[in-house]
Parts: structure tokens; sequence; C-alpha cells
């Protein structure tokens, strides 16, 4: 299993204005086209109910974090609830039995999660040239300047370049997991 969360976020780091608000409304279509190519190769997600519900897809199959359920229950034949108070991730995973590429598909308190209990394989984010000035951020209680430290704590550093989508500004930066025997860099 390779879990990686794709954003999209602002040049001052939101992934939405407000709950509700989705990519498709502000995102550029180069961002939109790698976002689904990038889907095509998964076979499960792992998402918030909000971002479930505002993007609701039957036929996917989901791990949805809710509180409506007590740990791990079906809520649909592909849509798997997941309360964290009730269950473990590894408990979901037994029942779900993924295999392959995992999206992390946000929102915020999913990245937290996922973050914390270090199943954020890859980071893909695609940064796009406009500012929300406020939002959702990325992670709970982190300016988008603290994101790299933030990261490194968790032991994920940047790789490469940032790669260029289009002519407007919008980049794809990419994050991995060290090797959990390797020195953690200083930021
Ligand atoms: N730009 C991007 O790449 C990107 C990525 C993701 C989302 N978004 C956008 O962000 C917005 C939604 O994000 P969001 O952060 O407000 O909501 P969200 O994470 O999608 O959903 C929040 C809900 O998920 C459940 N949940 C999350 N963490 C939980 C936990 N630890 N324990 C139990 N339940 C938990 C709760 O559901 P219950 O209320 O059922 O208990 C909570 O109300 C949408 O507009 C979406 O389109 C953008």
């Amino acid at each position: 299993m390779h879990f990686v969360l794709l954003a999209a976020v602002s040049a001052d780091g939101f992934i939405a204005r407000h709950p509700g608000h989705p990519p498709w409304e502000w995102a550029s279509a180069e961002e939109q086209a790698r976002f689904r190519a990038a889907m095509a190769q998964v076979t499960w997600s792992v998402l918030g109910r909000v971002t479930h519900e505002t993007a609701h897809r039957p036929e996917r199959k989901r791990i949805v974090f809710t509180s409506s359920v007590t740990g791990v229950a079906w809520l649909t034949p592909n849509h798997l609830g997941f309360n964290p108070a009730g269950a473990t991730f590894d408990e979901v995973l037994e029942t779900a039995k993924p295999e392959g590429t995992i999206a992390i598909l946000g929102g915020t308190r999913v990245h937290d999660y996922m973050l914390e209990i270090g199943r954020v394989d890859e980071l893909r984010l695609s940064i796009e040239p406009i500012r929300f000035d406020e939002g959702l951020p990325m992670f709970t209680g982190v300016a988008w300047l603290g994101l790299d430290g933030h990261l490194v704590r968790h032991g994920m550093v940047r790789v490469g370049e940032d790669e260029k989508l289009n002519d407007a500004g919008t980049v794809e930066r990419i994050y991995r997991k060290l090797p959990s025997n390797a020195p953690t860099p200083a930021r």
C-alpha cells in the first residue's frame, strides 16, 4: 500500500475558502487534469465526510471519516465509514483490504490524522497563483510558511524542484517520507 496525499492549495496555503468550496471552482485546468490522471491510478480514497459529500462518487471505493459511525461501518457498498474515536486505522484497513495506491483527499483534520499516524508516504501539492487570505489550511494550526518544518517533524521532505504546470504560475511540489533510518534534516 502506498498512500499519496493530493491537494490543491492557494498561493497562501489554503485548500478551500470555506467548507463546501471545491477545488474545481478555483483550480486551473492543468491541476484538474493532473488530479484526474492521479485518481485514475488509485484503488481507494481516504477523505472526510464533507469532501465526500461535496464530490459524491457512488462508484468510487472510499474510507469516509465521520463521527456518525461508532468505529468502522459500511455506509454504502463502496463507502466505508470510519470514526477514529472508536477504531484504529489498521482496523479500517482490515475491513477495506485496499491494495496499491490510496489517495488521501482531505480535508484538514483528515490530513492531520493521516500525517500523525505516519500514513502519508507522498504529498503532491498543486499550488495555484491565487490568494484566499483566509480559509481551511492544509493542517490544523500550521501556517503556510511553517508547512515544510511541520512535514520535516513528521519525517517528510521536499523532493526535486517545483514543476511548472502552466504559464499562469501553477506549480506542483512533491514531498516524500524519509526511510525510517534516515537522519532528520534540520529546518
Ligand atoms: N483543495 C483541495 O485539494 C481540497 C482537498 C480536500 C478538501 N477540500 C475542500 O475542503 C472542504 C472540506 O474540508 P473540511 O476540512 O471542512 O472537511 P472534511 O475533512 O472533508 O470533512 C469534515 C468531516 O469529516 C469527519 N471527520 C474528519 N476528521 C474526523 C475525525 N478525526 N474524527 C471523526 N470525524 C472526522 C467529520 O464528519 P461528521 O460531521 O460526519 O462527523 C467532519 O465534520 C470542501 O470544500 C472540499 O472541497 C479541498
